[in-house]
């Protein structure tokens, strides 16, 4: 699948903008603050759904504007093309259509566009807090097999409504809210159970490819496997339905739910030592890449075609060898690189266009 063409309206910086994409290397140079990454935000969202900034939906819209459009035309690998137009809302859903059909379910667009997106942001995958890791593995569930799209939004459903009752209780379990309880419990232990096993069957396909991705970036010799992925919640180990008994006093107390996927983190290692604590920068950075280009390749081979590869601004911060080694070891497939100063050489970028103050201009 490819991008041929996006066109921007009222999205962030952009009034209304359009541009031509090819497939190959497209480089979009520009100073700070012009609209680089906003322009791969829009096409990312066409695949996510949500911004990969982690803000809400209306942030995208411009300043004093109540809806943006973000339209693109794709091609996938039969030939066949589809027109996607997404219009983003302040007040409400968004709404999308294909090829000018409305769909009944937004999440529908999930899996017609498929990106990629690496971003500085993404050395958080080692630093942050296991919210991060939680949702960079849903990310990639979904990205994965996107279905799981309905599982993830499930467990997040049940555990609202959970927490509201738990918050309701005012600290006493009274025989009405146990009983109610009871019957979150139930659906919380069946989906996120669930859930626990699709991230730890995601992970176990993970660890292989992430192992590989961090010898080639760090270019070590193959015989080294210096990274390590641990996902073992307590509560996969003792059930979720004991573990959830054992803890309701407790989340009765707080008002919140102490136990389950929703509290997992995913422990990283290199060589043993936690990667988070004991990691130098450079080799935190290297396993962020190498999360990333695992996740990469196992959509690329799950879908059978790579999806858009978005590099913003990250090869300005990796040395030259770095981001050779990086470019080198991707699939063929389109790509977009954003960069505010020149790009290394090994870029070789088949397109250049120019960003300035939310205009496009292609050389
Ligand atoms: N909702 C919005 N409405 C209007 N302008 C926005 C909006 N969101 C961000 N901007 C502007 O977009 C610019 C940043 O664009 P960005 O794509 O992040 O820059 P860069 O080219 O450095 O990647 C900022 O100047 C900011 O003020
Ligand atoms: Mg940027």
């Amino acid at each position: 699948m490819i991008i041929r063409h996006l066109e921007l309206t009222n999205f962030r910086n952009y009034a209304s903008a359009s541009i031509a994409l090819t497939d190959g290397v497209t480089a979009i140079i520009g100073d700070n603050g012009q609209g680089k990454t906003n322009l791969v935000e829009a096409l990312s969202y066409l695949a996510t759904l949500k911004s990969f900034r982690g803000v809400p939906t209306d942030v995208m819209i411009k300043t004093g504007e109540n809806t943006a459009i973000v339209r693109a035309i794709i091609i996938h690998s039969d030939g066949r093309e589809v027109l996607i137009e997404a219009e983003l809302s302040r007040t409400g859903r968004s709404k999308i259509l294909v090829n000018k059909q409305k769909l009944a379910k937004t999440r529908d667009l999930l899996g017609v566009v498929r990106t990629t997106v690496f971003s500085p942001q993404d050395l958080d995958l080692v630093q942050d807090s296991p919210s991060v890791r939680r949702e960079f593995i849903d990310d990639a569930l979904v990205a994965v097999w996107t279905k799981n799209d309905a599982l993830c939004s499930e467990v997040e459903r049940v555990l609202k409504q959970r927490n509201a009752l738990l918050k309701q209780s005012n600290g006493r379990l009274t025989p009405d809210i146990a009983t109610t309880l009871d019957v979150w419990d139930e659906k919380l232990v069946l989906h996120g159970t669930q859930l626990g096993d699709m991230r730890a069957r995601l992970l176990e396909l993970l660890l292989p490819q992430t192992q590989d991705a961090y010898i080639e970036l760090a270019e070590l010799s193959q015989a080294q496997a210096p990274i390590h992925m641990l996902y073992a919640p307590q509560w996969r180990t003792d059930g979720l339905a004991p573990s959830l008994r054992h803890s309701r006093d407790n989340d009765i107390r707080r008002g919140s739910s102490t136990v389950g996927p929703h509290r997992d983190d995913i422990e990283l290692s290199i060589n043993n030592l936690p990667a988070r604590t004991h990691a130098s920068q450079g080799e935190q950075r290297t396993l962020a890449l190498a999360l990333r280009l695992a996740v990469h390749r196992l959509v690329t081979a799950e879908v059978g075609s790579p999806p858009v590869l978005i590099l913003d601004d990250v090869l300005s911060e990796l040395d030259p060898h770095r981001s050779a080694a990086l470019l080198r070891h991707f699939p063929q497939g389109q790509v977009l690189i954003t960069s505010a100063g020149v790009l290394p050489q090994t870029a070789h970028p088949d397109t250049l266009v120019h960003i300035a103050g939310g205009t496009i201009r292609e050389a």
